[in-house]
């Protein structure tokens, strides 16, 4: 019991941004990565653990993508840096995956990977562009 609590990846309201849109998204990502993080614990087929990783590196994808017309569409002063800084961990997303597929690893390990890689970039890079984009008409969420 006490793993799988340890093993699963709890949305807290402290890691909303404020703003409304996109913290519906990231909890999503979270629940995308759980089921990858569930479906290694499991010991599902590599092929369906697979599927589940390229599920969760599209939802991704989709989401920055939504990020950057969003923050194009406000005129975000620091567009070009969030939109580099969504390449770089896109290409280090691809490139664990790679060696995932490779070499599996551990669903600890891949929980630690994963809560590291989207709560850095929400708190260190989307956090910053919510007082923009909240004042073109952007919801706020209540936290
Ligand atoms: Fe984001
Ligand atoms: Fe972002």
């Amino acid at each position: 019991m006490e793993t799988e609590l340890r093993l699963h990846l709890d949305w807290k309201p402290n890691y909303c941004i404020g703003y409304e849109r996109f913290d519906a998204e990231h909890e999503e990502l979270f629940m995308f990565a759980n089921r990858v993080i569930e479906a290694i614990h499991e010991n599902q087929a590599q092929g369906l653990v697979e599927g589940e990783i390229i599920n969760l590196q599209n939802h991704i994808e989709a989401h920055f993508l939504n990020e950057e017309i969003t923050m194009a569409e406000a005129g975000y002063g620091w567009f070009t840096e969030h939109r580099a800084a969504h390449k770089a961990e896109l290409d280090r997303l691809r490139t664990y995956i790679a060696d995932f597929i490779s070499k599996p690893l551990e669903a600890a390990q891949v929980h630690g990977f994963l809560e590291r890689f989207l709560l850095g970039h929400i708190q260190r890079d989307d956090s910053r562009y919510v007082s923009t984009l909240t004042a073109r008409g952007g919801m706020l969420t209540e936290i």
